[in-house]
């Protein structure tokens, strides 16, 4: 496994790779969601390129960029370990050099649900994806469900931009009682850490109803609420019902598909979590073929 951090040894070390080519853009602190997304990079691709870089553009000021967890000797071991052919880990300054002043804004998509809480997130997101797409020029690229806005950003720039890759959308990974992994979630105390199971409950009780027979948008988003409204320390931001191709929120009776997603604060920590309706689509397949079409 190459691990490289400067531009220079990275034209000739991509140009080596065979192909077909995957990628699984990171930030590090590696978990088992991630390498999920390796695994199936593995899978399909002959070769498996992974970044590491924790982007400070998509982090609004004031946020946890400075606290966001690091640790790569223990993210490479992962690395080498799940078969992985290169790593790229720039610097900002490598990523950033003085006079950059270029953003990419996906318009539409990036307005809504976390956009709105995170001005200028997308495009820090838009932007650095580019670069690591134009760095390492992947034949195919793997996202995870977990950050659903992110995925519907990404494939509307890769579509818009003529992008020679295809975007995978791999389901999420989740610990034991249903709470999806994330680098955030070791923020959490013990206590918070056991009520944040609630979510992949609530989740999963607005999509039993839907099975039975619920279509009215407003039912679905209430059911949510109603079981997140007793967590205690728990703050709903917001729950979200909405178009998972243009993410405008469904009205009235659901038809199609919809993208069920919301945060859940405890303490400072934000905890983003989503299913889409109906429950079959939440494969591989299913993802891929829905978010973002
Ligand atoms: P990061 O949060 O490190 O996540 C990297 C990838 O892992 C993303 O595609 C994310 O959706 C996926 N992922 C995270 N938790 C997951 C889980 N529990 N199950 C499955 N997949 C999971 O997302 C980013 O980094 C950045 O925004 C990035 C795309 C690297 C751009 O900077």
């Amino acid at each position: 496994m190459q691990v490289i951090s400067d531009l220079e040894a990275l034209r000739p070390a991509r140009a080596a790779l065979a192909g077909p080519v995957g990628l699984v853009p990171t930030m590090g602190a590696l978990h088992a969601g991630h390498l999920s997304l390796v695994e199936a990079a593995r899978a399909d691709c002959h070769s498996v390129v992974v970044t590491i870089f924790i982007n400070p553009l998509q982090f609004e000021a004031g946020s946890d960029f400075d606290k966001y967890p690091r640790d790569l000797p223990a993210d490479l071991a992962l690395l080498e370990s799940a078969g992985v052919d290169l790593v790229f880990t720039p610097t900002p300054d490598i990523m950033y050099p003085p006079g950059f002043q270029t953003t990419v804004r996906v318009a539409e998509v990036s307005k809504g649900l976390e956009g709105a809480r995170r001005p200028g997130h997308f495009d820090g997101v838009a932007t650095v994806l580019t670069k690591l797409f134009h760095l390492t020029q992947p034949d195919l690229a793997y996202f995870g469900q977990k950050d659903a806005q992110q995925v519907v950003v990404v494939r509307r720039m890769v579509r818009d931009l003529n992008f020679p890759l295809e975007i995978v959308v791999c389901p999420t990974t989740r610990e034991a009682d249903g709470l999806a992994m994330s680098s955030r979630n070791r923020y959490l105390s013990p206590e918070e850490r056991q009520h944040a199971a609630s979510i992949y409950q609530a989740l999963q009780a607005a999509a039993a109803l839907y099975e039975d027979g619920e279509r009215d948008a407003d039912a679905l988003r209430g059911q949510v609420a109603d079981l997140l409204s007793h967590v205690p320390g728990g703050e709903l931001e917001y729950v979200s019902l909405a178009d998972p191709g243009t993410l405008v929120e469904c009205a009235g009776p659901v038809s199609g598909p919809a993208l069920l997603s919301l945060v859940l604060r405890l303490g400072e920590t934000r905890l983003l979590d989503n299913l889409l309706l109906p429950v079959c689509l939440n494969t591989r397949e299913g993802l891929t073929a829905t978010l973002g079409a």
